[in-house]
C-alpha cells in the first residue's frame, strides 16, 4: 500500500459497524415497527447511537435539542445519556412521525426524558431560548440546515456540543454531477461549520458522516 492510499477502506468501516455498542432489544422492536408502519429507514447508525451517548455524558449535558423526530430512535439514545431530570426537545414537522414516535418513546425507559415539538423547525426553534441545550442534533430536511445552524449557535450555550448528520451526503458529496439542492445545502454547510470561527469540530466518518464540533464562547471584539 502506498503512503497515499487511505488506511480506510469499505470492509473495515462494515468492521467498524459491527463492533460497535449494539442498540438494544426495545430499539430494534421499535424500528421494526417503524418499517411496518411505512417510516422510511433514515434513522441513525448504531455506532452513531453510541458515539452520541459518549459526547453527551462528557458533556455531562441535561439539556438536548434535536431537529428531526423521526421514529424517535436517535432522541431515545441521546435520553439515555441525560440525567433522570434530563430532556431531549425533539422536534418534528411530519404529524404521522410524530405520532408514531410519541407513542413509542411513552412505552420506553426514557419517557419521562422526551419532549416532541411539532411543526416546522423553522417556527419552532426560535421559540427556544439562547444558551438553553448543552447539546443539538441537526437531522431534518438538508436545506433547512443553514438556518438550524443558525439557531444552534445561538441556543447550545459555549461549550456545549453541535451534531449534524449526513454530512456525506448519501454518498454523493463527492459526485461533481451531483447538483440537487440537499446535497448542495449539505457541501454549503460542510464548508461553513470548517470554517466558523465559534465551533471547534471534525466530520467524523460513521453512519453517513456526521459532524461533532463544540460551541466555542463568542470571540471578543
Ligand atoms: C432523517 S429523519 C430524522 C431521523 C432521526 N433523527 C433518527 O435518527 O432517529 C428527518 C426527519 O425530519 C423531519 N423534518 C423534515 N423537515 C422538517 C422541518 N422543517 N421541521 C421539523 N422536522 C422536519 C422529517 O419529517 C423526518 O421525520
Amino acid at each position: 500500500m502506498s503512503k497515499d492510499a487511505p488506511f480506510l477502506t469499505a470492509d473495515h468501516f462494515a468492521y467498524i459497524r459491527a463492533h460497535t455498542t449494539r442498540e438494544d432489544g426495545f430499539l430494534a422492536e421499535l424500528r421494526a415497527a417503524a418499517a411496518d408502519s411505512g417510516i422510511p429507514a433514515i434513522w441513525i447508525a448504531p455506532e452513531q447511537g453510541a458515539l452520541m451517548q459518549v459526547l453527551l455524558r462528557l458533556a455531562a449535558a441535561r439539556e438536548v435539542v434535536e431537529v428531526g423526530t423521526l421514529a424517535g430512535i436517535s432522541a431515545i439514545w441521546m435520553a439515555r445519556a441525560l440525567p433522570v431530570d434530563g430532556r431531549v426537545r425533539t422536534i418534528e414537522l411530519e404529524p404521522a412521525h410524530a405520532n408514531f414516535a410519541e407513542s413509542w418513546i411513552a412505552r420506553s425507559d426514557v419517557a419521562g426524558r422526551i419532549e416532541v415539538h411539532r411543526g416546522d423547525a423553522r417556527e419552532v426553534l426560535p421559540r427556544f431560548a439562547d444558551g438553553s441545550a448543552d447539546a443539538m442534533f441537526l437531522d431534518a430536511d438538508k436545506v433547512g440546515y443553514a438556518t438550524y445552524l443558525d439557531h444552534a449557535l445561538r441556543i447550545v450555550r459555549p461549550g456545549g456540543l453541535i451534531l449534524v448528520d449526513n454530512a456525506l451526503a448519501f454518498g454523493q458529496l463527492l459526485d461533481p454531477d451531483v447538483r440537487d439542492e440537499s446535497v448542495e445545502a449539505i457541501r454549503a454547510i460542510n464548508a461553513r461549520i470548517a470554517s466558523e470561527s465559534r465551533l471547534t469540530g471534525t466530520l467524523v466518518p460513521i453512519g453517513d458522516g456526521m459532524w461533532v464540533a463544540i460551541r466555542a464562547a463568542d470571540r471578543q471584539a
